[in-house]
């Protein structure tokens, strides 16, 4: 039985989604940092991290401590089959439901290391982009520099919706 939605989250898009997930399944939300005020070792846990360069932070921490039963990685990327699968093959994710959710950026609460990195970042694809020739440039390019240097915002109830699912189908099996 799963006892918590558990997450790890910098700028606060993870903990909204975590925030829904828990009220629409009906289960308590707890941070990484918290989890051990209201959990056991080895309790079973659906766990939401923010993505870093590919990593869903606190991964590997919360496989450590707990049975992750589900994950959910919330990036600013697009949710694209192929970002999906590379999800999955970078953080070693192979037997276990992943749900990609697309969060945002909110320049005003990076901090530190993360807002360093990722300004450094969002300032070489610009550099990129203005060194191509306009035909050259794609949609997509244009909309995720937008993006990292205006923020956004894409939590919605609706991306949660199949890690929504799953949990019903799960719960619906067990009560059989
Ligand atoms: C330094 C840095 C690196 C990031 N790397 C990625 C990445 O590799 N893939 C991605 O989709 N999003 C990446 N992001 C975007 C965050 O995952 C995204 O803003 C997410 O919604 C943050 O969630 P949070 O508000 O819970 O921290 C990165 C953000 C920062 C600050």
């Amino acid at each position: 039985m799963i006892k918590a939605v558990v997450y790890k989250s910098n700028t606060g898009f993870t903990e909204k989604y975590a925030m829904m997930l828990s009220e629409e399944i009906s289960i308590p939300v707890v941070s990484i940092d918290k989890a051990k005020i209201i959990l056991q070792s080895n309790d079973e846990i659906i766990y939401l991290g923010w993505i870093f360069a590919g990593m869903i932070q606190g991964y590997k921490k919360a496989c450590k401590k707990y049975q992750v039963k589900a994950v959910c990685a919330v990036g600013m990327s697009e949710d694209t089959k192929k970002y999906v699968e590379d999800l999955h093959k970078v953080n070693g994710i192979k037997e276990k439901p992943l749900f990609y959710l697309q969060g945002g950026v909110d320049k005003a609460k990076q901090k530190g290391f993360y807002k360093f990195v990722f300004n450094m970042v969002t300032n070489m694809l610009l550099k990129n982009m203005n060194k191509k020739n306009e035909e050259e440039i794609e949609d997509d390019e244009i909309k995720a520099v937008y993006n990292m240097q205006h923020g956004c915002d894409f939590v919605s109830l609706e991306n949660l919706k199949p890690a929504i699912d799953w949990y019903n189908n799960l719960k619906l099996k067990a009560d059989l």
